[in-house]
C-alpha cells in the first residue's frame, strides 16, 4: 500500500507545485529546454520517456496516451500541427468536450509565462524526439 501510494503522492506534489505559486514558477520556465519543460509539466502523467507510465497515470480513469507512438500511429508522420493545437488549446479542442489533460497554452498564459508560443514549440520538438520508429 505504502509503496504504491508514495509515487502517487510525489506526482501530485509535482503537479501542484506549478499551481502553488504560478507566477514565480511560470517565469522560471522561460529558461527551460524542451526536455526540462517536459519533465516539469508532463512526466507526472505521461512518464519520463513519454510511454504513458507517469506516477499519477494509475489514478486516472482515462488511459494516459503513449506519446512515443504519435508518429508510428500515423504511418511514421509526426502530426506537428495537431500536437501544437492540443497543447495550445485555443483551437482544436478535444472532440468530446471535457478533457483530462490541462490546456497548457491557456494555463501557461494565465500563470504569466512569457513567450508561451516558444515554450510550446520546445515541447513539440521534444515530443518529436521521443518518437519510436514505426513498426513494419
Ligand atoms: C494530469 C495528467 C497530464 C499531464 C500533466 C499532461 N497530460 Fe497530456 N494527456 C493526458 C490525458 C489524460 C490525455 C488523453 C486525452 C484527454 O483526456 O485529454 C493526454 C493527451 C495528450 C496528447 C494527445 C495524445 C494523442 O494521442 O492524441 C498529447 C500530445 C499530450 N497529452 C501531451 C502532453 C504534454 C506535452 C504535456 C506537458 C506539457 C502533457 N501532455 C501533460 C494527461 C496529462
Amino acid at each position: 500500500m505504502r509503496q504504491r501510494l508514495l509515487p502517487l503522492i510525489a506526482g501530485v506534489l509535482a503537479m501542484s507545485a506549478f499551481t502553488v505559486s504560478p507566477r514565480v514558477q511560470a517565469e522560471e520556465l522561460g529558461a527551460y529546454s524542451g526536455a526540462q519543460l517536459y519533465q516539469r509539466l508532463c512526466a507526472s502523467c505521461h512518464g519520463p520517456g513519454g510511454a504513458g507510465d507517469g506516477p499519477v497515470a494509475a489514478s486516472f480513469k482515462t488511459r494516459i496516451p503513449d506519446l512515443t507512438g504519435l508518429a508510428a500511429r500515423r504511418r511514421g508522420e509526426f502530426p506537428t500541427e495537431r500536437i501544437r493545437q492540443i497543447l495550445d488549446g485555443r483551437s482544436g479542442m478535444a472532440p468530446h468536450g471535457a478533457r483530462d489533460m490541462p490546456v497548457w497554452g491557456v494555463d501557461l498564459r494565465t500563470a504569466g509565462a512569457a513567450d508561451v508560443d516558444a515554450l510550446l514549440s520546445r515541447l513539440v520538438e521534444h515530443l518529436r524526439s521521443l518518437q519510436k520508429p514505426a513498426r513494419q
